[in-house]
This record gives C-alpha cells, sequence and structure tokens, in this order.
C-alpha cells in the first residue's frame, strides 16, 4: 500500500477504534439519564465504528498481523515495555500531580500487564501447547490467570464475580 493512504487507513482505524469506546460510554450516559432510544442509537452506531474499524484493519492486515508465534513475541515485548516503561512513567506523573484515581489505574494496569507478559511467555515456550484453557479475566483492572477464578483478584481485590470467563 502507498504511504499516504498507509498512514490515512491506520489513522481511520485509530479514530473508529476509539469511537467506538466513547459510544459505549455515551450510551451508558444516556441510559442513566432515560433517554433510552439515544442509548439505542449510540450503542448501534458503536456497532458500526467496531464494522469500520475492523474494515480498515484488515486493509492493514499483512503489516500488522504476522504469525502466531510472531504475533505472540510482539504482544510479549509491547507488555514488557508498556509495563516497565510507560506505565511507570504514568504513575510518577499522576503522583507528582496529587492524581490518585489515575496513578492507581496504572499502578494495576501496570501490574495487570506483567501477568500478562508470563502468560504470553509460556504460550511462546509452548508450555501449553495442545491445552485448550480457558482464561479468566478481572474486569476491574483486567489480571488475568488461567488457574481457577480466586476468591479476591490478587491485584485489585475484586471479588470473583467480577471475572469474565474467556473460553
Ligand atoms: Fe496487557
Ligand atoms: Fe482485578
Amino acid at each position: 500500500m502507498q504511504e499516504k493512504t498507509r498512514k490515512n487507513v491506520y489513522t481511520a482505524f485509530v479514530g473508529e477504534a476509539k469511537a467506538y469506546f466513547r459510544l459505549l460510554a455515551y450510551a451508558e450516559k444516556a441510559e442513566e439519564e432515560g433517554v433510552a432510544q439515544a442509548a439505542l442509537l449510540f450503542r448501534a452506531i458503536a456497532e458500526a465504528e467496531r464494522v469500520h474499524a475492523t474494515r480498515h484493519m484488515n486493509l492493514l492486515k499483512d503489516l500488522m498481523v504476522k504469525d502466531t508465534d510472531t504475533n505472540l513475541e510482539a504482544s510479549f515485548q509491547r507488555e514488557k515495555t508498556i509495563s516497565e516503561t510507560d506505565y511507570p512513567d504514568f504513575i510518577a506523573d499522576a503522583e507528582a500531580e496529587g492524581e490518585k484515581a489515575a496513578a492507581m489505574t496504572f499502578s494495576q494496569a501496570r501490574d495487570a500487564e506483567t501477568f500478562h507478559m508470563k502468560l504470553y511467555e509460556r504460550a511462546m515456550l509452548r508450555l501449553i501447547r495442545d491445552e485448550v484453557k480457558a482464561l479468566h479475566v478481572c474486569q476491574v483492572c483486567g489480571y488475568v490467570t488461567d488457574r481457577p477464578i480466586p476468591d479476591k483478584c490478587p491485584i485489585c481485590g475484586a471479588p470473583r464475580e467480577k471475572f469474565k470467563t474467556v473460553g
């Protein structure tokens, strides 16, 4: 793909992906306010933006999506960078500005990323090659485990009802 178009497709993908989450938040707000039709509209258009984001990303598939070994390695590296470099900087800034809620969100996310890293690492080492095992995701902090759901999330303390199973 030509350079300008590739950049534009990527920009469009990021914009549509952000719109998806923003519109879901708008839908929640509309529900809170009891504006049911606006909530449905936001949800429907969020779904449409998800379609757009996926469609744009599909054009970049060859650039963004490689074979699974490469994708595991790249995902591992991303988690490493974000948990060792980005989040620590974000946490320091949030603490310096007295932004306690952001500091906590960042630090729990950083802790969760280190577990994501370990899961990727194990998958890369093929320790779980032929095994297909469900994973459980804390809906508060993003902690992920392939062990039985804990009574309390080890990162944020959320109860077991807050876990969502993927599998
Ligand atoms: Fe992660
Ligand atoms: Fe959690």
